[in-house]
């Protein structure tokens, strides 16, 4: 029996209902950031990371270069998983570094099928064999770690400071869960982006070529795409704040009038008042003091850290210990 298109099981229906969700919540209105990539917006991401006022990509790719010998030698032979499929050419100098024999196992997983394909493309050469791994992160460790070899340890890659678009809280206990994956002696790294003067963090969210502010408004050409809405995205404003409380960079987009908006797709209509916002990102930045915290609450030990001059980022390895 074909399995009846529920929420469950239906991209567009949670599309839907993740939309509306959002957009009727009584105090400020949200978006998840996960919408933000399909493909256009995936296209317009890449741009981002290649705009002058947008460092981390290249801080993260530096500094990733400069801790592979180190991680080589702690992970030699080691299966290696990634959250997010990453780019080919970041992850390649971990990969070359790790290869010990004829060939490393590496499961890049990601819920986008696209992107696995296109990692896989880059990466599937020079002894890697790649193993792509179709689903949420916390699941893809779990099917990853069963591909490990006897006493093959396991490292799990999450680059780019994606870990920042978790709340504080949230961010540790997704951490010991995927520590909950991991036996004692496998390793995490992770990158982080570090605080830094508030306006260069800002630009780096609000360039002046715009790139950006069109990648966060795709988000209403999206729903106008798939759910048939009728945003005129004229009529919204790409906003980059700092918040000092939470230490992190919000993305809103701001109604420029009174307006409302028809969403048929998800049977929705919804207005918004002049200057009223809805919230689609945040990206928490971290004093490298509080990471060897982080790593305790979450069930490993902070082993070594690399830090990028230029641009403030770090790149931890940690150690999953015995523990809950
Ligand atoms: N989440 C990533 C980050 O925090 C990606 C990102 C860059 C982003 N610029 C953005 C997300 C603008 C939303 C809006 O760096």
């Amino acid at each position: 029996m074909p399995a009846r298109a529920s929420p469950a099981n239906d991209p567009l229906m949670t599309f839907a209902s993740d939309v509306t969700l959002g957009l009727t919540r009584e105090k400020q209105k949200e978006l998840p950031s996960k919408y933000l990539y399909d493909e256009l917006g995936s296209v317009l991401f890449e741009a981002i990371t290649l705009l002058p006022e947008y460092g981390l990509t290249r801080a993260d790719e530096r500094v990733i270069r400069r801790s592979a010998p180190e991680t080589g030698r702690c992970f030699g032979g080691a299966l290696i998983a990634e959250l997010g499929s990453g780019s080919g050419k970041k992850t390649r100098h971990i990969l070359n570094a790790c290869l010990r024999g004829p060939s490393l196992t590496y499961a890049p997983i990601d819920l986008s099928a696209t992107a696995l394909a296109v990692c896989a493309g880059q990466l599937d050469n020079g002894g890697i064999e790649v193993h792509p791994i179709a689903a949420s992160y916390l699941d893809g460790i779990g099917r990853a770690a069963a591909l490990r070899q006897r006493k093959q340890k396991l490292l799990v890659l999450f680059l780019g400071s994606t870990i920042g678009n978790f709340d504080r809280k949230g961010a540790v206990e997704f951490l010991r869960k995927i520590g909950s994956c991991l036996l004692p002696g496998d390793g995490l790294l992770l990158g982080t982006d570090l605080e830094k003067p508030i306006p260069k963090m800002l630009v780096a969210y609000d360039d002046p070529t715009g790139v950006t502010a069109a990648f966060n408004l795709n988000l209403l050409g999206r729903i106008n795409r798939e759910l048939g809405g009728d945003f005129d995205l004229r009529m919204f404003q790409h906003e980059a704040r700092y918040n000092a409380e939470h230490r992190r960079i919000e993305m809103h987009l701001r109604s420029k009038a009174d307006q409302a908006v028809t969403i048929p797709g998800a049977q929705l209509r919804v207005s918004f008042v002049c200057g009223e916002t809805i919230w689609t990102e945040a990206s928490h930045k971290f004093a490298l003091a509080e990471l060897p915290r982080m790593a305790a609450e979450a069930g490993f030990v902070h082993q070594q850290h690399w830090i990028d001059e230029e641009w403030p980022f770090a790149e931890s390895l940690w150690v999953r210990v015995a523990g809950p």
